[in-house]
């Protein structure tokens, strides 16, 4: 409910995942309204247009929850897996929805039309780092970088203030920087969601962590993962090999290690182009604790020039999950102040 520990105007911001729908009400300080944000499913493989209803109907729960009426709400902020074309404000081949009519869909007119407000449209990643930036881990930071780790690695990229979208709307989709490359007819690369090989995300994402479980599995290995795999739901997997890992299984540690190696190359590639005063890794697959990022500092200390080594801060999201709503929410106030398309 809103109250006056809360600063008007208010933002609504819709965080559009490949599995889930997150939505809620932030105040234009990056305060959430909302305790606890709405949450519904994709559901993509039903078609964009069933995916929009879903953000509709978790929009419109989302404010009356909050005890505002629409009213109050001066813009919404959507931040959507790419590709897309922001100018256009339609998506263009998102890698992570998949199903009918999601090619070239113009999904912010759409959204436009059915919520009756004007939408700040933005790459979820992109809109996740904002949010960090706004309310969260780079508060007080002038520069710094997000991963998103999940289904597909997303990226976001801010310095002073501003979102790195490039010219094409692709600026940041460092999830499918070019980790490996072949090196000769027998050797293939990992063929990544996006169709290409050898990308970041067909190698560090939750996605390709469990298919290199399967493939160990596969292979024969010794490991008492095995006997837990088919038992546990998919959505559950990445947390149980973490969890082995921690209990000293050796594959499961080999996995998150290697995951670990090739996060700290991407962060490295990163450190290398923008030099930024952090980098912050959210999402998912972070949730298990900091193991996960001690590896990647020990691997980035190596990897990386001596100074960015010793000197970038390297940490963990701060918002967990709700980056990316607050962020789109952040994108919305940018809208509203004619500071963002
Ligand atoms: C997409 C990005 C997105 C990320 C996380 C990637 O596959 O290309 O645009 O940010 O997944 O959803």
């Amino acid at each position: 409910m809103a109250s006056s520990e809360f600063k008007p105007p208010y933002f609504v911001g819709i965080d559009l995942g490949g599995t889930n729908i997150k939505c809620g009400i932030v105040d234009s300080e990056g305060q959430p309204l909302l305790e606890k944000a709405v949450e519904v499913l994709t559901e993509p493989e039903q078609g964009a247009d069933h995916t929009l209803s879903n953000m509709v109907r978790a929009a419109q729960e989302a404010v009356q929850r909050s005890g505002l009426g629409w009213d109050a709400i001066e813009t919404v902020g959507l931040g959507s897996p790419g590709t897309m074309d922001l100018e256009r404000g339609i998506l263009l081949e998102p890698v992570n929805l998949r199903g009918p009519g999601w090619i070239n869909y113009p999904i912010c007119e759409r959204l436009e039309q059915a919520l009756g407000k004007r939408v700040a449209f933005q790459n979820d990643a992109n809109a996740a780092a904002y949010g960090e930036y706004w309310a969260g881990a780079g508060k007080g930071t002038r520069s710094m970088v997000l991963f998103t780790l999940g289904t597909g690695i997303g990226c976001g990229i801010i310095v002073n203030g501003l979102i790195l979208e490039g010219r094409h709307s692709h600026g940041a989709e460092c999830g499918h920087i070019v980790i490996r490359m072949k090196e000769g007819e027998e050797d293939q690369p990992r063929v990544c969601g996006c169709g290409r090989a050898g990308c970041l995300e067909a190698y560090a994402s939750a996605t390709a962590l469990l298919k290199r479980a399967e493939e160990g599995l596969a292979a024969g290995v010794d490991t008492a993962l095995r006997d837990q795999w088919e038992t546990t739901p998919a959505a559950e997997r990445a947390k149980l090999i973490d969890d082995l890992n921690k209990q000293g299984d050796g594959f499961c540690r080999k996995l998150m290690r290697d995951t670990a190696y090739y996060l700290a190359v991407g962060a490295t590639c990163l450190m290398h182009t923008i030099d930024p005063d952090m980098i912050v890794f959210g999402g998912g697959m972070t949730k298990g604790g900091p193991l996960l990022l001690e590896w990647i500092r020990e691997n980035v200390k190596r990897l990386a020039f001596p100074l960015p080594a010793e000197q970038t801060q390297i940490v963990y999201a701060k918002l967990g999950g709700d980056a990316g709503y607050i962020g789109a929410a952040g994108c919305a106030k940018l809208l509203a102040e004619g500071r963002l398309r």
